[in-house]
């Protein structure tokens, strides 16, 4: 499989103030994202992944080792058009991240701002208001939709850009139970029918369940780096870096300590449910 984005020894520190040192808030992370993955980066708060996420676009720029974006080093400067063009971000505030008042306006921003041609353009913006399932909403003013909606837009406006991959930092986090679930379904499709690459940081557990990969940050460090089965079998590590399970996971540690013989790594419900169900017959 071909790598998107490629990590190497990354450090990075930000600028301290007058008198004080500086801290590393990443310190050397080595990662591969492969090109058209689903990749969850999960960590306690204050760990590194905003940094990390802002250094695969070059909105951060590594004080110590690279970042490369299709091979492109987010170092050289006269790449750093081409490397945004190809990673797009999505952050937590929907409210911040709309700049114009009817939608289609707010879709066309970025790419109007490449100098793309306006037949081009209005094609774009159909197709990517298509692909987040928000074509009725063309005309509408942004600020009166919902949560989940506006970051559906927020999406549709980095879609627009044609990206290869979207960052997506905690951009469910302020949005109720629907508009998560509107955001996610959106996503996984753009992520099954377009290829696009995602990486999806995030504090819900449940929403690393279906991911390709899971990453764990811990204070500017990739401590844990697997498939969710397998990553979520470290409960203990975990905890102690103050990450909570997923409740299927929760559950069958908690059955294991009181001596039933199940699996940890039954992720999904349907999985829990049948390995409960084989361990009680067994007994
Ligand atoms: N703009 C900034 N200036 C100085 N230090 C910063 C800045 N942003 C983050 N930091 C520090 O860098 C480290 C990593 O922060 P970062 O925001 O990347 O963590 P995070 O894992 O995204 O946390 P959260 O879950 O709270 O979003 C922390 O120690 C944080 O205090
Ligand atoms: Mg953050």
């Amino acid at each position: 499989m071909a790598t998107i984005i490629q990590t190497e020894h990354l450090k990075y520190a930000y600028p301290a103030d007058e008198g004080e040192k500086r801290t590393f808030a990443l310190r050397g992370v080595d990662l591969r994202i492969e090109k058209g993955s689903f990749v969850v980066i999960l960590g306690h708060n204050g760990s590194g992944k905003s940094t990390l996420a802002k250094t695969f676009n070059g909105v951060l720029l590594p004080v110590g080792g690279k970042v490369y974006v299709e091979g492109m080093d987010t170092l050289d400067e006269q790449l750093l058009l081409a490397i945004r063009q190809r990673v797009g971000m999505v952050f937590q505030n929907p409210d911040n991240q709309i700049v114009a008042n009817v939608v289609e306006e707010d879709v066309a921003f970025a790419p109007e701002n490449l100098g793309i041609p306006s037949e081009e353009i209005r094609r774009r913006v159909d197709e990517a208001l298509r692909a987040v399932g928000m074509e009725e909403f063309v005309r509408h003013a942004p600020h009166l939709l919902s949560g989940g909606q506006k970051q559906r837009i927020a999406i549709a406006g980095v879609i627009a850009m044609e990206p290869e991959c979207i960052v997506l930092d905690e951009a469910t986090a302020m949005l109720d139970p629907v508009g998560r679930r509107e955001v996610l379904s959106t996503i996984h499709r753009l992520n099954r029918d377009k290829g696009i690459t995602v990486v999806l940081i995030t504090h819900h557990m449940n929403e690393a369940e279906e991911a390709d990969r899971v990453l764990v940050m811990d204070d500017g460090r990739l401590v844990m780096d697997g498939a969710p089965r397998e990553v979520f079998t470290h409960v203990d590590a975990l905890r102690s870096m103050g990450l909570t399970v997923p409740d299927t996971v929760d559950l069958l540690d908690r059955l294991r300590r009181d001596g039933l013989d199940v699996p940890l790594d039954a992720l999904r419900v349907e999985a829990c449910v049948d390995a409960v169900f084989t361990a009680l017959k067994k007994n």
